[in-house]
């Protein structure tokens, strides 16, 4: 089982760190089985399992249903679960009430964004109390209307000083981790290689400790819209759109179901009621 020692042993000894995020049983039977070393189950799930424009409109009731359902497939994986929009901007209290529900519900930690002051007393609460916290720094969707849209962080050399202040905050505060958003990879080298903790990096290159991409976009399940730092591993959309289209098209011409895939009745039933 995969602890946050895990992540920290890694890091030291130079192998990455490879994440993935999950929102349901099945996906996370897959994850478990390729023993990722760990699973999120991002609030990205607004938007790619639940078809919402960005990550506001989800709650941290619905996000605990997701939770449970990769919990149940993932029995093996270091699950982190992703704390939404406004369910621990308001209060210490309230932040640490809600890790604690995630928690409950079978993550093994809790990812938060940005830092500020209200952020760090609650990383120290949550850490103390038996939560461990993943922080999340450079584009941070939460914030994306005060960021002013989708914009690539940590360009100036100030800029990426103030990304790696408060890294090092986070990680005073008790972060098992950071991860770096939409940088450059250069300005990602600079914040992994002066801190102790990893970093997860997500659009921001290669020299983070470890990464994480949406795994309904590697896997070109989903397809809105496609960010440059997404490789696609398998076109599932057109895989899953053959599928159908066989199926309907069976269905139309009375190939599906054939008998290997239906029940006989008795004979002796069959003459009863006349069947041919
Ligand atoms: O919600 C999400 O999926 C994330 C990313 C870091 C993958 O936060």
């Amino acid at each position: 089982m995969k602890t946050i020692s895990t992540f920290q042993r890694l890091k030291d000894c130079g192998e990455k760190i490879a994440m993935l995020t999950a929102y349901d049983y099945s996906t996370a039977q897959v994850l478990d089985k390729a023993e990722i070393d760990a699973i999120l189950v991002g609030d990205s799930l607004a938007m790619v399992a639940l078809g919402y424009e960005n990550t506001y409109n989800i709650t941290i009731d619905e996000m605990l249903i997701f939770i449970k359902a990769v919990a149940r497939g993932a029995k093996n994986s270091f699950i982190i679960g992703d704390m939404p929009f406004m369910s621990y901007n308001l209060s210490v209290e309230q932040g640490l009430e809600n890790a604690g529900k995630m928690i409950a519900s079978g993550a093994n930690a809790v990812k938060l964004e940005g830092c500020n002051e209200h952020i760090i007393n609650l990383v120290k609460r949550c850490t103390e109390s038996g939560v461990p916290v993943l922080g999340h720094l450079g584009f941070t969707p939460q914030l994306m209307n005060t960021i002013g849209g989708h914009k690539i962080q940590g360009k100036t050399s100030d800029k990426i000083e103030a990304i790696l202040e408060s890294a090092k905050k986070l990680q005073a505060a008790g972060c098992f981790g950071i991860v770096l958003e939409l940088m450059p990879a250069d300005s990602a080298k600079y914040i992994t290689e002066n801190l102790k903790i990893p970093t997860i990096g997500i659009g921001a290159g290669k020299y983070c400790s470890g990464q994480i991409v949406v795994t309904d976009d590697i896997l070109g399940k989903f397809t809105d819209f496609a960010p440059k730092f997404v490789k696609k591993y398998i076109n599932l959309h057109d895989e899953v759109l053959k599928g159908v289209l066989e199926y309907k098209n069976e269905v139309k011409n009375e190939i599906f179901p054939s008998e290997n895939e239906s029940f006989e009745l008795n004979p002796e039933e069959k003459t009863k009621l006349n069947i041919q």
